[in-house]
Parts: structure tokens; sequence; C-alpha cells
């Protein structure tokens, strides 16, 4: 790499960031609202574009989109392809969440695939990138620094980590199950590393997107209310339809005021 790329990204393309965090929000809210990120992993994959339709009909504003390849996790889904079907589908930002191990290989492919919408998030793994902090520059930039970059972390993974990296993240994906598939239960313990992540990086000033993953649904809400945006699976996509548990679960974050 040239002595360019290797620079770490322009301090000031983080300021932007309280900006982005409102693109995922709707411009009329006053006080931001929690953001719901249905995972398509738990969808009927062979209706998958009405079953996304349903979910965007049903206020959905950004889709995760679960990327494995069968090495850094035990089991495999899907790729760019999909990325640019649902991008055609629908017209809300996607959140792809890659669960591969050199992440580093298919990120432009991802963006060209369909990120280059506003507020697209693109997140790797901490624990399958060896060099993370140059994966986090690739990522800021794709198509100048228009996706917002993410780094997750495993349950295994301490919080601590992020120490040095928060100031180039735009977001922290806390994972609360170890990842690879939908509908498990969160792991207790792993729920309080969003606060643990929140009060960090209010320590250090810095601002950062707080997502979370694995087994939320709608009776551990509460216990993640420090998070910007709440991934869900199976409570999103089951029997009882997209539509209606997104209507359930805004309701309860109006109850809970998150
Ligand atoms: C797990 C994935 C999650 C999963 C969440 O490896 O990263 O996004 O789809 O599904 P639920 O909400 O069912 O745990
Ligand atoms: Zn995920």
């Amino acid at each position: 790499l040239v002595g360019s790329e290797m620079c770490i990204r322009d301090r000031n393309m983080t300021k932007p960031l309280l900006k982005q965090r409102r693109v995922l929000r709707k411009e009329s809210e006053e006080v931001p609202m929690m953001i719901i990120a249905p995972s398509i992993l738990s969808a009927d994959f062979g209706a998958m574009r009405s079953q996304v339709q349903e979910a965007e009909q049903a206020g959905c504003r950004l889709l995760h989109v679960d990327v494995m390849d069968g090495h850094f996790v035990p089991n495999i889904t899907m790729g760019p392809d999909m990325v640019a079907m649902l991008s055609q589908a629908v017209n809300v930002p996607l959140d792809v969440h890659l669960m591969i191990e050199e992440p580093e290989r298919f990120l432009s492919v991802f963006y060209e695939a369909g990120l280059q919408r506003k507020g697209s998030i693109l997140t790797v793994h901490y624990e399958a990138c060896p060099h993370i902090h140059r994966v986090i520059s690739q990522i800021h930039r794709l198509g100048d620094g228009k996706v917002l970059a993410g780094c997750a972390l495993n349950p295994g993974t301490p919080v601590s980590v992020l120490r040095d990296l928060l100031p180039d993240l735009d977001l922290v994906l806390i994972m609360t199950v170890d990842p690879g598939f939908g509908g498990q239960a969160a792991i207790e313990c792993c729920l309080d590393k969003v606060r643990q992540v929140k009060e960090m990086a209010d320590k250090l000033g810095q601002t950062v997107l707080i997502e979370v993953d694995g087994g939320i649904k709608l009776d551990n809400l509460e216990r993640v209310q420090d998070a910007d945006i709440v991934v869900m699976g199976s409570a999103v996509f089951n029997e009882r339809g997209a539509g209606a548990n997104l209507q359930a679960i805004q309701k309860k974050l109006e109850n809970l005021a998150l």
C-alpha cells in the first residue's frame, strides 16, 4: 500500500456522525427512537422480496443482512447477489454484517452490490481481522466515505479492545449470541456490554452508533436501551408476520420511551 492509503481516516470524517445517526431516524422525531433492523436470516428465503417489502411497509428503516462463509462461523448464508436484489426490492439502506474470514477481499463487491444508499452500514468482525484498523480505513474509502464502518465483537471479546479504535468507527456491533444462526437465546452477561460501550464512548468523548444483535425480543428490549440499532431476526420474521411483529415492537418502544 502506498503511504496515503495507509493513513488513518481524516478525523474530520468522523464529525458528520451525529448527522448520520439522524439519517437513520425520521427528521420529525424530536427524541430519536431506537431503530429496529430486521434480520432477513429468519425470513422465508423463497419469498424474500415480499417479506422485506412487508417489513418496509410496516415502517422498517434499516434491513440487516447476515453474510456467513462457513469458516468464520459454522453456517453459509448469502452474498452480494442477495444484497443487489434487496437494494432493488426496498428503499431503505442495508446493514451488511460480514461474518467471514478476510472480509477485506469483499468490501468493494458488497459496496457495489447495494450499499450506495445514504445510511448504509458495512460491518466486519474484530476477530476476523488481524489488521482491523486497516480494514476499517478501507471501508471508509468506499464511495468517498458514504458507507458507515462498523466493527462487531463476539460474545467472548471484551469491549476494552475498542478503546483505540473508537475514533475511527461509525458503529460498534455487540453480538449477544455466538454468530452463525438466528433464533438463539441471548447470552445474559453480553446484554450489559451495550451499556459498557456507551459508557466508554462517553468517557472518551467519542460518538459512535451502538448496535446489538442476537436473541433480542420484546421481553429483553429494555435491557439494551443504550443501543441505537437493535437487530431482530426471529422476533420479526415468524409465522405471525413481519408487519404485525414490527407494529407490536414499535408499540413497546413507545411504551418504554426508547
Ligand atoms: C446471528 C446473526 C443475527 C441473527 C439474529 O449470527 O448475526 O443477525 O440473524 O437473529 P435473532 O434475532 O433470531 O437472534
Ligand atoms: Zn447479524
